[in-house]
């Protein structure tokens, strides 16, 4: 099954991952335990050529007459998008974005577990940001040196950001979960996923207006 490990696989592909976990994650709840990429193909409306490309690129051959055995695949999807671990993470900006992050329970689920909120305001310093205490960033640096935190969200305001990823990078964080509008400037060892909502509703805009014009 792991020929993962000898070839990488494109973004492309990698991108894609998450959408089949939470299918195969939902056909697993309904306690389907195979699935053919026809079948697969029509409730995900992907091209079931496209499914066999893909999941044959990591070694996930379905058997033909048997197809895809669900829960195999479901967990190589999950050990590749590393999904098998645990994840501390801190968010950075307690604001509207921040509050709506670290209370969304499904994250929680999938092994990100939110350890500490930060803020710069003292009317937000001391609320609750989903289980924890939000702290005044004055102390995140010191929460860094105490805490292992695998993961930060950055909530804050783009001209505020750059101040802070330097003490994230400096105190062992590898990775940068970047909601602010900046690009921001780190070694390669620490990763950065940019966000932006507005990209999703620019593509739907586009995909609306071409719908328009037909
Ligand atoms: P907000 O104003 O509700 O929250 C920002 C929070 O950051 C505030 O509580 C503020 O006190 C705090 N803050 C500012 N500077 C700080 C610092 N140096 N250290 C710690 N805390 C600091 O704003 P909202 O709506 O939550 O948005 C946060 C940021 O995320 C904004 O820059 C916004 O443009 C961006 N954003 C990005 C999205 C995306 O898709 N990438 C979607 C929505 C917002």
């Amino acid at each position: 099954m792991n020929k993962i490990e000898n070839e990488k696989i494109s973004i492309a592909v990698i991108k894609r991952l998450p959408r089949y976990y939470r299918y195969l994650g939902d056909l697993l709840e309904h306690g389907i335990t195979r699935i053919s990429s026809n079948d697969l193909s029509r409730r995900m409306n992907v091209t079931a050529s496209q499914i066999r490309q893909d999941l044959n690129k990591f070694g996930c051959f379905g058997q033909r007459g048997y197809g895809y055995n669900v829960e195999m695949l479901y967990e190589e999807i999950k050990k590749i998008l590393g999904l098998d671990k645990e994840y501390s993470l801190i968010i950075i900006g307690a604001g509207n974005l921040g509050q709506a992050l670290a209370n969304y329970g499904n994250f929680k689920k999938r092994g990100f577990n939110f350890i500490g909120a930060f803020d710069n305001n003292p009317d937000i310093i001391g609320n609750m940001a989903g289980d924890v205490i939000i702290d005044d960033v004055a102390n995140l640096e010191n929460f860094l040196r105490n805490n292992k935190v695998d993961i930060a969200v950055l909530s804050i305001p783009k001209n505020n950001a750059p101040q802070i990823s330097p003490i994230l990078v400096e105190n062992g964080v590898k990775g940068i979960w970047n909601f602010s509008h900046i690009d921001l400037h780190t070694p390669d060892n620490v990763i950065v996923e940019n966000v932006h909502l507005t990209d999703s509703v620019m593509t739907l805009s586009y995909k609306l207006s071409e719908l328009e014009n037909q």
